[in-house]
């Protein structure tokens, strides 16, 4: 698995507009970056959408776009663009192969992992892109130093933005980042992974063809 480095540096990314400014959190503020990885997919699944904001925004860029949750209570009731639906990360309701980008934001740590990544990868094309953000446990003076810079972004480099907290349920985290690099080697040989800001990390991984 390779590990492009750590978040120092990537502040630029946080300078100017937003575009989900009016619908900003730590999620959010990756959503844009998301939309670069699957650029190019034609079906999209997004594990775990939530309110389907996400969705949304993917479908507004041109991808078909299912939304699915397992909390029946957040999830958008059908409408104009992406098609949601009710279900388990662990046992996906769609056949082998059946997408061509699969997007996890702040899921896998809600589920048993290994379980919601097998089948994320079986529902993958070939060739398919699965990108996953997710929140690592930070420890030990590293994780001190980092909470003090993404404090920094968090007020500073984001004033102006407007908070937006959806109605999902929170969970903290139990992995820190090593035992979270481990998994992702297991589950996702050859992924791409790399640290944010704001305790997340990104991992994109293409499906053997
Ligand atoms: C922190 S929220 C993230 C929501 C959304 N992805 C976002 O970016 O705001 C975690 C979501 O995972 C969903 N979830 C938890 N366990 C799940 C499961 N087994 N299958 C599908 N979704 C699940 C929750 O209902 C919740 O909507």
């Amino acid at each position: 698995m390779a590990e492009t480095g750590d978040p120092g540096g990537r502040e630029d990314a946080h300078r100017g507009a937003h575009p989900f400014r009016h619908r900003w959190n730590h999620n959010s503020e990756y959503y844009p970056a998301l939309a670069g990885v699957v650029a190019g997919c034609d079906r999209v699944l997004d594990v775990g959408c939530g309110e389907g904001t996400l969705a949304r925004y993917l479908s507004g860029e041109g991808h078909r776009v299912t939304g699915l949750d397992a909390d029946a209570s957040v999830l958008p009731g059908a409408g104009p663009g992406p098609s949601f639906t009710l279900g388990d990360a662990e046992d996906l309701p769609f056949p082998d192969e059946s997408f061509d980008a699969v997007t996890m934001v702040a899921v896998l740590h809600h589920v048993d992992a290994p379980r919601a990544l097998a089948e994320a990868r079986r529902v993958l094309r070939p060739g398919g892109r699965l990108a996953v953000i997710d929140i690592a446990r930070a420890r030990g003076p590293r994780g001190a130093a980092a909470w003090v810079r993404y404090r920094w972004i968090h007020h500073v480099a984001r004033r102006g933005t407007t908070h937006w907290e959806p109605g999902t349920r929170k969970v903290d985290p139990r992995l820190d980042g090593a035992a979270t690099r481990r998994q992702l080697e297991a589950e996702l040989p050859g992924a791409v992974v790399r640290r944010l800001p704001l305790w997340r990390y990104l991992a994109i991984w293409t499906a053997p063809t």
